[in-house]
This record gives C-alpha cells, structure tokens and sequence, in this order.
C-alpha cells in the first residue's frame, strides 16, 4: 500500500519539477535572445553611427575649401569649426564675420544647423558664406556626424 502512495505522489512531483525546468530553461533562452538583439542592436549601431560619420567626411569636402576642423584648425574663407554644436554664431575670435552674421544670434544647435546648412542666405540673411546649400537631408544629418565629433579644442570625442 505505502508503494502506491509514494507511485501517486511521485509522477505529481516530477511533473512539476520537469515543468519548472522547462520553464528555467525557456526564460534561459528569452535571456539569451535579449542579450544577443541587445549586442545586435548595438553593434548595427555602432556600425550605423561609423558610416554616417565616414560619409559626413565625404560631404564635408565641400566645406573644406573654405573650413578647416581638427586639433590644428584655423580660420581661414570661413572660421574654423571645432567644438560647432552648441557654440554661439559669429563666435570665432579673430574671423572678420558678416554683419548678418554677427547680428543672427543664433545658437548653433543640430536644427538650425540643418536649415543653415539647407539653405545658408535663406536661414542667415546678409551671411557672406559663397555656398549654395546642401540639397540631401542624408548629406546634412552625415555632415553634422562628422563635425560632431570634434571638440572645441579640435579634439575627437573617444
Ligand atoms: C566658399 C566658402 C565656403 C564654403 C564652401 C562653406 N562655407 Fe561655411 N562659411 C563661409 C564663410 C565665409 C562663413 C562666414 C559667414 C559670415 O560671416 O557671414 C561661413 C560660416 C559658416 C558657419 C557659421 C560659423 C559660425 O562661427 O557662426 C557654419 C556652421 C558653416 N559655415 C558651415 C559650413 C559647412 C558645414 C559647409 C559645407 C557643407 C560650409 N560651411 C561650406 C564659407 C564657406
């Protein structure tokens, strides 16, 4: 009689004991997952955020024969553009501005940026900057990637 008892128990016992190990393992798996589309995602970024980076240097060809950025940059057409986002316009000590440009009190952030950068006479009316615009909205978001990463000391960002 005790053989039956414990053979009732014991198949109710197991059961659930394989189930929980099921269950430990399939969260185990859902882990796994998690970690892999995390490093994934990171990597595609990372990926991502080098290729924009690479063809803002493209772009910024246009602007070299004017500006110069990086840890020996000095004004030259235009002023030299370390440490761009954020900075104040007309801001370069030692650059002969425009008028226009001086009196646009305008903080450079990414948005008036683009819209410079889209169409410069339109955005800064009276700036003397001899350079139509940039056409692509890829071209602007590449652009503002590369000069991102320079510092106001021309420095890259590690
Ligand atoms: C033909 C020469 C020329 C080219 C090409 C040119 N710029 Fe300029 N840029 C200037 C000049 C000159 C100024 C100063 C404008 C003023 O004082 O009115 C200026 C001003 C600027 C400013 C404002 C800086 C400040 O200190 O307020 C930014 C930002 C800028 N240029 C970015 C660019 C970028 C990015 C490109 C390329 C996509 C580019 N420029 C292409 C000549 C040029």
């Amino acid at each position: 009689m005790p053989r039956t008892k414990i053979a009732q128990v014991d198949p109710a016992y197991s059961t659930s004991f394989q189930a929980d190990r099921r269950r430990l393992s399939w969260r185990g798996l859902v882990m796994k997952r998690i970690v892999f589309a995390a490093l994934a995602f990171l990597a595609f970024e990372g990926a991502a955020r080098a290729q924009d980076v690479a063809a803002g240097e493209k772009v910024f060809i246009k602007c070299k024969a004017c500006h110069q950025i990086g840890e020996t940059a000095k004004n030259a057409v235009g002023p030299e553009l370390n440490g761009l986002i954020g900075r104040h316009s007309g801001a370069v000590d030692g650059f002969n501005y425009s008028a226009g440009m001086k009196n646009s009190n305008l903080q450079w952030t990414e948005e008036n940026l683009s819209e410079y950068l889209k169409s410069p006479k339109q955005k800064v009316p009276g700036n003397k900057m001899a350079f139509v615009g940039l056409n692509k909205p890829e071209d602007i978001a590449n652009v503002l990637a590369y000069l991102k990463q320079f510092g106001p000391d021309g420095k890259k960002a590690p």
